[in-house]
C-alpha cells in the first residue's frame, strides 16, 4: 500500500495512540490523512493539548494531511469518507477518561459512541472493503475484574490463580458489572464495531487496550497515568493515589507496539491489547522504579477513596493475539518505557527554559 494507492484514515491523529500509527505508516511512505480537532484541550484544558503532536507530525511526514473534523460532525465525516474513500481506518479519537465521563456524560456518549458510529456507516457507505481498527478499552470489561479472588502481595494486588494467572481473556464478561459512563459509552462503540462486522460483513476490529503509553502523551492526571506520574516526578509535584493502598495494578504497552499490531490486524476480531503481565506494574512499584530512574524521590499523597469502578488489579492476557499473530511481540519492557517517557518530559522542560 504505497502512496499510490487510496491514504489511510486515522481519528485522533494528534493523539498517544493516532500519532504513533500515523508515524508508522507515513515512514513506510504510505499517505496518511488524520483527523483531529484537539478535543483533547477541551476535555482536560490545556496540558491536555494535542496542537504540538499534529505540528510535529506535519513537519516531519510529507505523506501526512490533517483534517481539523470533529468526528460527532456526521455531515462531516461522511463527507471526508466519501471523498477520501480509504484503503483503512484506524479509529482511534476519544473521549479516554474514565473520570471525566461523569461530568460530561454528552460530550462522552457522543464522541465514543456517536462518534464511532459516524465513521463506521461512511465506512459502509463508501469504503466497506476497508479494514477497520478501533481502539476499544480494558474499561469495556467494568469492574467485573475484581470480583474475582484476588490475594495481596507487599507491594500489589495479584489475581488469586487459574484460570487468571496470565490475565484476562476476551471472552471474560461485559455485562452486570459498574462501567463508568466512559466504560459504557465504549461498550457501546466496542458492539456496534463488531455488528458491523458481523452484520454487514464488514473487516472490523477492535483492540480493547490496557494501559497505553509513551512520549507522545500529553498526559495528565485524568489520562495519561504514567506520563503524568513520571512528570509529577520530575517536577517534584505531589502525586495522588486513589485506594487499593496503592497496589492496584496496570499493564502497560508502549504506543509503538500498538502502532505495530495495526500494520496486520485479523478482521472482525476482538483482542486485549496491552503490556500482559511481564509489563504490569502496581502503583507502588512505579513510583519506585521512577526514583531508581530519575534519582528523584516520588511525593504522593494517598486517598482512601477509590476511582468509582477502577480495576484493582489488570492485565491482558495475550495469548489470543499471540496465537494469531505468532510475529507480534511487546518489544519494549516497563524500564524503556519509563525511561523514554522521563527523557522526553525532561527535553521539553529544557526546550522551555
Ligand atoms: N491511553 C490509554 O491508556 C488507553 C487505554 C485503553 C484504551 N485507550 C483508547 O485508545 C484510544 C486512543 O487513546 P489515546 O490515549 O491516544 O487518547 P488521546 O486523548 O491521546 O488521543 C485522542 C485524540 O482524539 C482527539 N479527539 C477527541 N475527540 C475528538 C472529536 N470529537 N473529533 C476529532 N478528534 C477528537 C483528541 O483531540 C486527541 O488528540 C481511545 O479510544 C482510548 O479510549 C487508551
Amino acid at each position: 500500500m504505497k502512496s499510490d494507492c487510496n491514504p489511510i484514515l486515522i481519528t485522533g491523529s494528534s493523539g498517544l495512540i493516532g500519532s504513533e500509527v500515523v508515524s508508522y505508516f507515513a515512514a513506510h511512505d504510505i499517505r496518511v490523512h488524520g483527523v483531529d480537532n484537539n478535543q483533547r484541550e477541551v476535555f482536560f484544558g490545556a496540558a491536555g493539548s494535542t496542537r504540538w503532536n499534529q505540528q510535529r507530525l506535519t513537519k516531519h511526514f510529507s505523506a501526512f494531511t490533517h483534517h481539523e473534523l470533529d468526528i460527532r460532525d456526521r455531515d462531516d465525516v461522511l463527507g471526508l469518507i466519501q471523498s477520501l474513500r480509504p484503503a483503512a481506518i484506524v479509529h482511534t479519537a476519544a473521549q479516554p477518561s474514565h473520570d471525566r465521563a461523569a461530568a460530561i456524560p454528552f460530550d462522552d456518549f457522543d464522541t465514543n459512541a456517536v462518534g464511532t458510529l459516524n465513521l463506521l456507516e461512511a465506512a459502509r457507505r463508501f469504503c466497506p472493503e476497508a479494514p477497520f481498527v478501533h481502539m476499544s478499552t480494558n474499561k469495556v470489561y467494568g469492574d467485573a475484574p475484581n470480583q474475582l479472588p484476588l490475594v495481596e502481595l507487599a507491594t500489589r494486588w495479584e489475581f488469586g490463580g487459574a484460570p487468571w494467572t496470565e490475565g484476562i481473556p476476551e471472552s471474560f464478561t461485559i455485562d452486570q458489572s459498574k462501567h463508568s459512563l466512559f466504560g459504557a459509552s465504549k461498550v457501546a462503540a466496542d458492539v456496534m464495531v463488531q455488528e458491523y462486522g458481523r452484520y454487514f460483513g464488514m473487516p472490523t476490529c477492535c483492540l480493547r487496550g490496557g494501559c497505553l503509553t509513551g512520549p507522545s502523551h500529553s498526559g495528565v492526571e485524568l489520562h495519561g497515568i504514567l506520563g503524568y506520574l513520571i512528570k509529577c516526578n520530575l517536577e517534584s509535584r505531589p502525586y495522588t493515589v486513589f485506594g487499593h493502598k496503592a497496589k492496584q495494578v496496570r499493564d502497560n504497552i508502549h504506543a509503538w507496539d500498538v502502532a505495530s499490531f495495526i500494520a496486520a490486524p485479523r478482521i472482525a476480531e476482538v483482542y486485549n491489547l496491552g503490556g500482559g503481565k511481564a509489563n504490569s506494574i502496581s502503583m507502588m512499584e512505579a513510583f519506585r522504579l521512577i526514583e531508581s530512574i530519575s534519582g528523584k524521590p516520588m511525593i504522593y499523597q494517598y486517598s482512601e477513596t477509590a476511582r468509582e469502578g477502577d480495576h484493582i488489579v489488570y492485565y491482558s492476557d495475550l495469548r489470543k493475539m499471540q496465537t494469531h499473530f505468532p510475529g507480534w511481540r511487546v518489544t519494549r519492557d516497563l524500564a524503556t518505557i519509563f525511561q523514554e517517557i522521563h527523557d522526553s518530559w525532561q527535553e521539553r522542560q529544557l526546550s522551555l527554559t
